[in-house]
């Protein structure tokens, strides 16, 4: 899900992209600083040397944890984060292709495939992910999905009590700050909130469109995050007037005075401290300006890195599969399936459409000054993602309101940005690029991206090096059940019925006709090109999770208790998307954030 229109919206980046932060710096000194209570949080220099709690990573779920925690005065909490503080493009949500392969991504690749990413270089995958203050909530496309009900009756049926969406539910609510007024009444929305959530401010013709398109088909218009999830839907997204509300933004900003928070940026976990006769977390250990630092923690330390991160510091630290930790020579604390259950949400990013109408996105056809100028000036930072839906293919039990197949709209397709810089995210191979998306290059185009909501694969992830340092090795083990790319092709197929939907004629709206090279032999779309499809223009949602599986005692593959507790480690909790039993049927971000909500409170309920 690499969204085009999000990155591709200004045309400045051939002359150089140095000049925005130049310029938004310099109107949003003038505009926001002297007004806006919001500053920046503090990066504290002077560190005590114990805290009650030691939170490892201040992303969607890590920013929310230090802020609920230090809500009591009595306890003081440390927040550890390897990145530094967001900027001024990082608040621009037509920017956020950008950030990709910056200094604020981590900029992961899973391991070759020879079953997903055939399109690019060495079929590694790019996996991004923020390094900075808010986390992957920073690079993120802002779109607010919670998942599906049933997903969280699921988890509480694998056994774990408190996870069912009545209890969850209000959670959600607990963070959020709704601004659309038609949602405003809505059981399933709240104000006042932490969380600011609505829809872009502004929208191409298309996303209206996709939505007609959607009744045409005999589904619904409706609000996917309230009552039912089946239908089709103009996005709401974690934006604040016009910008990006990252987690930094919204939980910590806030917090910026309190005398018992402190936050250490720049400071990169290589271990937690764990003693090997007592099994207990007492403290954490991180390098900041090149110096190797140990602080203790009182009462717990809380692991909130992320489902890559998370799952390497633990067996960085002893706790994790015995054979591997052995092999890898680090002492075994405790033996447990960390980094297992890996999953992921992965889409179709090669359904092209071109427009006779010039009603989508081209970067060179508009001017960056005025853009930049019209986000700041007018508070309309224009949306790349425009419509969400929620569809079933035979694969899905009909009479259930849980769909398998999600489609993200996005008036733009890889060619929009004339080669600038989403094929280079994606990884796409550069004969690829040239062959399939040359020819349209000033063409308007758009796109519905197709994705498998809960795929049955699982993958792993596991450490390459003792070295903190060393990415560790992922490996998502896209499409390994043969009923996921089943379900894949059948979306596809809903995806096209969509798109020749009536409504779209008046944009003279209709598929890019040219196949894959390395499809050409297959016969153009049918079940086994659209096969072929898949498995070339793959496209991580950015969903990764599950790597220390939440799960009742007797569940082996479980990695932390329904309390988040790190089985078999006293004072270690993980909070964060790697805890997902089985990923959310959504965009996960919204869901980690109700995680760090709800595992605050479980932290707060044991110290009672
Ligand atoms: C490009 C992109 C687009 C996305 N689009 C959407 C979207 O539109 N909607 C949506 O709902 N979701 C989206 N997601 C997914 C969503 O943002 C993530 O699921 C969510 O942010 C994950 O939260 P987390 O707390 O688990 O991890 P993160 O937010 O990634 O936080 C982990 C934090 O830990 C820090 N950390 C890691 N290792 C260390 C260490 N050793 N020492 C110190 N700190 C460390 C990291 O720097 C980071 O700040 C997207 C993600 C990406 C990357
Ligand atoms: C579909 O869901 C219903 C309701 O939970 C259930 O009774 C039925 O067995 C399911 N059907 C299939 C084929 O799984």
């Amino acid at each position: 899900m690499v969204v085009p229109g999000l990155g591709a919206t200004l045309g400045i980046f051939g002359s150089g992209i140095w000049i925005i932060p130049l310029l938004l710096g310099t109107i949003s000194y003038y505009r926001y600083d002297r007004v806006d209570p919001e500053s920046k949080p503090i990066d504290q220099q002077n560190l005590l040397p114990e805290y009650d709690f030691i939170v490892i990573g201040g992303g969607s779920a890590g920013a929310v944890v230090a802020n609920r925690l230090t809500e009591n005065p009595k306890v003081n909490v440390l927040l550890l984060e390897a990145g530094p503080d967001e900027n001024e493009v990082t608040d621009v949500p037509s920017l956020a292709a950008y950030l990709q392969l910056s200094n604020l991504d981590w900029s992961y690749k899973t391991e070759p495939s020879n079953t997903a990413c055939l399109g690019m270089v060495n079929n590694r995958c790019n996996w991004p992910r923020g390094k900075v203050l808010g986390g992957s909530s920073v690079l993120n496309y802002m779109i607010y999905v919670r998942g599906n009900k049933n997903d969280f009756d699921h988890w509480g049926q694998l056994g774990n009590p408190g996870w069912d969406y009545k209890s969850v539910l209000p959670y959600f609510l607990k963070s959020e700050d709704n601004r659309n007024p038609y949602l405003a009444r809505s059981p399933y929305h709240a104000r006042g909130g932490y969380l600011t959530v609505q829809e872009a401010p502004w929208h191409t013709p298309l996303v209206a469109a996709f939505v007609e398109a959607g009744t045409e088909i005999g589904y619904e218009n409706r609000d996917i995050n309230g009552e039912k999830q089946t239908g089709y839907m103009i996005a709401q997204g974690t934006i604040r007037r016009g910008s990006r509300c990252s987690t930094a933004k919204a939980f910590l900003r806030p917090i910026r005075l309190r005398p018992n928070f402190h936050l250490a940026l720049n400071a990169f976990v290589t271990k937690i401290e764990i003693d090997p006769k007592t099994k207990r977390a007492w403290g954490v250990e991180f390098v900041r300006h090149n110096r190797k630092q140990v602080i203790r923690a009182r009462r717990e330390v809380i692991l909130s890195a992320g489902a890559i991160n998370s799952p390497q510091i633990l067996m960085l630290s002893g706790v994790g599969p015995r054979d591997h930790l052995e092999a890898m020579g680090i002492p075994v604390i405790k033996n447990l399936p960390v980094g297992n259950n890996l999953m992921d949400h992965l889409g179709f990013g090669g359904l092209t459409f071109v427009l006779d109408k010039p009603v989508s996105i081209l970067q060179n056809r508009l001017q960056a000054a005025a853009a930049t100028t019209e986000y700041v000036l007018n508070e309309r930072g224009k949306g790349g993602l425009e419509g969400i839906a929620f569809v079933k293919t035979p694969y899905a039990n009909q009479s259930l309101d849980w769909p398998d197949i999600q489609f993200h709209m996005a008036p733009a397709s890889i060619n929009s940005d004339s080669g600038a810089q989403v094929w280079k995210i994606l990884g796409l191979k550069p004969e690829l690029y040239k062959e399939m998306y040359g020819p349209i290059q000033d063409t308007y185009t758009w796109t519905i991206m197709p994705l498998l909501l809960r795929p049955r694969s699982r993958g792993w992830v596991r450490l390459q090096s003792k070295n903190p340092f060393v990415a560790p090795i992922m490996n998502p083990n896209y499409y390994d059940d043969p009923l996921d790319m089943l379900t894949m092709i059948e979306g596809a197929k809903i995806a096209l019925q969509t798109a020749n939907a009536k409504v779209f004629k008046q944009f003279g709206s209709r598929l890019y006709q040219k196949p894959l090279p390395n499809c050409k032999h297959l016969k153009f779309l049918s079940d086994e090109y659209l096969e072929c499809g898949i498995r070339t223009i793959s496209m991580t949602i950015y969903h990764q999770s599950g790597t220390t599986k939440m799960g009742p005692e007797w569940d082996d593959t479980a990695v932390v208790d329904p309390r988040l507790k790190v089985y078999g480690i006293h004072g270690l909790r993980v909070i964060d998307a790697s805890i997902m039993p089985q990923v959310v049927s959504g965009n996960t971000n919204a869901a980690v954030i109700m995680i760090g909500e709800k595992g605050a409170d479980l932290i707060k309920e044991d110290w009672r």
